[in-house]
């Protein structure tokens, strides 16, 4: 099918599709600077069209600069633009959407990307044989506060009202108490929330990356949470003395991007109780390529993988699974180490991730 589109397709129609392709790329950057900014947060406290000058100087801003950044949001019919007025206006439902925190997590991807168009160079190297294998973390700075900000989006009105309760009976043993862990947590949103809503459960947040848990320490002490430890542990080598010791396990988006992940998947099988639950969250793809052309999503998903996920896993020599290993591969890994009862569940108000609930059989 999608290949008789591709052979009816002119040049010059491939041409005009580029063009739209490349102006995309530059809208994007746009909105991740009216994120950044706080341009959009400005749009929509107005109350009615207004003119560049009038935008500027509500924001405290270059009107210049302002007045370049809206033609592109116009031009992209993002903003409406009044041709004799010269006044500029976000419409409301578009505002929902591009407003920082309205739970709307695709307002977050493009300061995603303009993040990761930093390392595209050096991801670029890695093609040729005689390049890097990979990339490390600390060429990606910005990425941990980023991703911590996109999860409190995630987690924060989600995470206990709608998430627990799709995991039978979970809510009710967190209440009574159990040991929960939180597996390359990075600042370790969820367990801030749950160690704060279940102070009868204990909770360990466990990540590589130092930075990452010594913010989440400093946060769970500013919170005075007794019951949450955050410690820097190579999932591919958990402590010896941990087998069979957690009732819950949770990996958020992180399974894809660890350089061993059977190993890790079978450390998080040794580490959980016999009956114990796991809940492996992960992007909402397929593993076959051609099974994800009608995802809208794919590409920007295939791009993250690229840019991200793939090049820092195999900076380890790991496997660069990346962030569309897919659901058909993620359920055979999971059965692989061991999991039974797999189900392959929604994640209550976020379309782009599957959730992936499994336990360890008992005895
Ligand atoms: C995409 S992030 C997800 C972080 C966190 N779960 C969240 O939802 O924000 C993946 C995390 O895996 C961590 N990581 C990678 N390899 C690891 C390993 N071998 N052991 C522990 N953590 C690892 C990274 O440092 C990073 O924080």
């Amino acid at each position: 099918m999608a290949q008789e589109k591709t052979s009816t397709e002119t040049a010059e129609q491939f041409a005009l599709r580029m063009t739209q392709t490349v102006s995309s790329g530059f809208v994007t950057l746009a909105v991740a600077m009216g994120m950044r900014t706080g341009l959009f947060t400005q749009l929509s406290r107005l109350d009615g069209p207004r003119t560049s000058v009038q935008i500027a100087q509500a924001a405290g801003m270059k009107e210049r600069y302002v007045r370049e950044w809206l033609a592109i949001l116009v031009t992209a019919r993002i903003v409406e633009y009044d041709r004799q007025q010269r006044t500029y206006f976000l419409p409301p439902h578009r505002r929902a959407v591009l407003q920082p925190g309205a739970g709307k997590h695709i307002a977050k991807v493009p300061e995603f990307m303009r993040l990761l168009a930093g390392v595209a160079a050096d991801v670029a190297d890695c093609f040729s044989l005689d390049g890097p294998q990979g990339v490390p973390y600390s060429a990606y700075p910005e990425f941990p506060e980023w991703q911590a900000d996109l999860r409190r989006e995630e987690h924060e009105t989600n995470l206990v009202p709608n998430f627990l309760p799709t995991i039978t009976g979970l809510e009710e043993r967190l209440k009574t108490g159990i040991r929960v862990h939180d597996v390359a947590c990075g600042r370790g949103i969820p367990t801030l929330i749950l160690a704060q809503h279940f102070p009868n459960s204990s909770f360990v947040g466990t990540d590589i990356d130092r930075d990452s848990i010594q913010w989440a320490a400093a946060e769970s002490n500013r919170r005075g949470l007794a019951n949450a430890t955050f410690q820097v542990q190579d999932l591919a080598k958990l402590p010896a003395d941990w087998s069979d010791s957690f009732d819950y396990v949770l990996v958020w988006v992180a399974v894809h991007d660890l350089a061993n992940p059977e190993g890790g998947l079978k450390e998080i099988f040794r580490t959980v109780k016999p009956g114990g639950l796991v809940s492996v969250v992960d992007t909402r793809s397929h593993t076959e390529l051609a099974d994800n052309l009608d995802n809208p999503a794919a590409p920007m998903m295939y791009g993250a993988s690229l840019l991200y996920c793939m090049p820092v896993s195999l900076h380890f020599g790991g496997k660069g699974l990346g962030c569309m290993w897919g659901q058909e591969l993620a359920v055979s890994m999971l059965q692989e180490a061991g999991f039974a009862n797999i189900r392959v569940m929604e994640v209550p108000n976020i379309k782009s991730k599957l959730h992936f609930l499994c336990n360890k059989p008992r005895g």
